[in-house]
C-alpha cells in the first residue's frame, strides 16, 4: 500500500466517448464499493480517454493527457478497467489507455506490478462478454498485474439498470471491486 495513506488509491479506467456510457456507470458503482471497503478512488472515464492521442512509441513527449493517466497509475494500489466489448474484444479507447501505460515499463514497478485489476466487460451479449474479459485478462497479465479472481460481466441486452440508473444486480461489479482492495491492503512488495 502506499506509504502516503492507510487508505489504498483505486484508480479505475473505463468508459465510452457516448453519454450516458454503461460501462462508465457500471465502474462508478464498482469505485462506490471500493471507496465502501475503505480505499480512495480516482475515474479515468471516457471523456479523459478519448483525448489520449493514440499511443506512438516515438513520442518524444508526453501530451497531458497521457502524464495524467500515467501519473494516476504510478500511485495507484489497485485498478479497475470497465470496457464495453466491441467486435468481441476491448474497445479500441481502452486499449489505446492501456497501450499509453508504456512509459511505466521502466519504473521500479513496471506497468501495473504489484496491483490487484479487477476487470469488467459490459456487451450486448454473453460471447463478447466472456471473450473481452479474457482478452482484458491477457492484456493484465502482459502488464504484469494480478487479474482479480472473480471477473464480472454485464449484459447490456438484458436491460441492467432500474429507471432510476442503478445497477439492478451490483454483486459482482462490487466483488470485483472488493477483492482490489483486499489485496491492495494485504500487498507487501518483495524485498530488495
Ligand atoms: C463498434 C461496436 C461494436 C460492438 N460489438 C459488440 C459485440 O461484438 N458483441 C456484443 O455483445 N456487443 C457489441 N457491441 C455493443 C456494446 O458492447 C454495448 O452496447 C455496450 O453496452 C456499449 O458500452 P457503453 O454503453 O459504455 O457505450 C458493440 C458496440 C459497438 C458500438
Amino acid at each position: 500500500m502506499s506509504a502516503k495513506s492507510v487508505r489504498p488509491l483505486i484508480v479505475g479506467i473505463g468508459g465510452t466517448v457516448r453519454s450516458p456510457s454503461s460501462s462508465e456507470r457500471v465502474l462508478t458503482v464498482a469505485l462506490a464499493a471500493a471507496e465502501a471497503a475503505g480505499a480512495r478512488t480516482v475515474m479515468l472515464g471516457g471523456d479523459l480517454l478519448s483525448r489520449l492521442p493514440i499511443y506512438n512509441p516515438n513520442d518524444a513527449e508526453h501530451p497531458p493527457e497521457r502524464s495524467a493517466l500515467v501519473d494516476a497509475i504510478r500511485e495507484a494500489d489497485g485498478v479497475i478497467v470497465s470496457t464495453p466489448g466491441y467486435h468481441g474484444s476491448l474497445s479500441g479507447l481502452i486499449k489505446n489507455a492501456l497501450d499509453s501505460l508504456e512509459p511505466l515499463r521502466q519504473d521500479a514497478r513496471p506497468y501495473l506490478d504489484g496491483r490487484a485489476v479487477g476487470c469488467i466487460v459490459v456487451a450486448d451479449g454473453w460471447q463478447a462478454c466472456g471473450s473481452a474479459l479474457a482478452h482484458l485478462r491477457s492484456i493484465v497479465h502482459a502488464l504484469r498485474g494480478w487479474p482479480t479472481p472473480l471477473g464480472a460481466t454485464v449484459n447490456s441486452a438484458l436491460k441492467p439498470f432500474d429507471e432510476a440508473g442503478a445497477l439492478k444486480e451490483p454483486w459482482q461489479v462490487e466483488t470485483v471491486a472488493q477483492q482490489v482492495v483486499a489485496f491492495a491492503k494485504m500487498w507487501r512488495p518483495p524485498a530488495a
